[in-house]
């Protein structure tokens, strides 16, 4: 079992990146985890362009052979950044055969202020599901991040990090009942 991580921030030193690499850190047994770190070479959608980019292959050839997906992402003017935005409406297309079609997916965020990202995950869970992902609709939210990790990358909050161990749970237990 797989499960891809996806940031919804392109920043160097992102509190999203980090909640993702924490995630990593509390899978059960047999659950491995991975990156994508492609967003920054995704092109402006646009139905114009006659082929699929090959940074876009390289995304849904990702999300196709994920059994699930984690997303983190960051608040932008109360809502999902638009490179994820982009990416995703990349990914719907076509949109019978996309490969979020079904597929257990769950988000998460993190902010430096106080609502962590709240309205960004509610979106996003809202695009996935018109995209037609099995969207798990528990919400981490992870307000002032730039004092929420330790020196490990842990969350130092064992709440969160128990919250954070469900939802990757979740998407396990999601994908085995899609399996049987
Ligand atoms: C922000 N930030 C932000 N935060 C928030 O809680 N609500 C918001 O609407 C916004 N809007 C916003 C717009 C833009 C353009 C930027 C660059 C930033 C702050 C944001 O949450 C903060 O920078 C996070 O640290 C970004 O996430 P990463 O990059 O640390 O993962």
């Amino acid at each position: 079992m797989q499960i891809l991580g996806i940031s919804g921030s392109l920043r160097g030193c992102s509190f999203n990146s980090a909640l993702l690499r924490a995630a990593g850190s509390v899978l059960p047994a047999g659950v491995g985890f991975r990156e994508w770190s492609g967003l920054a070479e995704v092109p402006a959608y646009n139905e114009d362009i006659p082929v699929t980019p090959a940074s876009v292959v390289t995304l849904k050839s990702a999300l196709a052979e994920a059994d699930a997906v984690l997303f983190a992402t960051p608040e932008y003017n109360a809502s999902v950044p638009g490179a994820l935005k982009n990416a995703l409406d990349w990914a719907s297309r076509p949109f019978h055969a996309n490969p979020l079609r079904g597929k257990p997916v769950a988000v998460v965020g993190a902010s430096q202020g106080v609502f962590g990202a709240l309205w960004a995950q509610a979106e996003l869970r809202r695009v996935l599901q018109t995209i037609g992902a099995q969207v798990d609709d528990r919400e981490l939210v992870v307000a002032r991040a730039q004092d929420a990790f330790d020196e490990r990358g842990s969350l130092r909050d064992p709440a969160l990090e128990a919250s954070l161990h469900a939802i990757v749970c979740g998407l396990v237990n999601a994908r085995c009942r899609r399996a049987a």
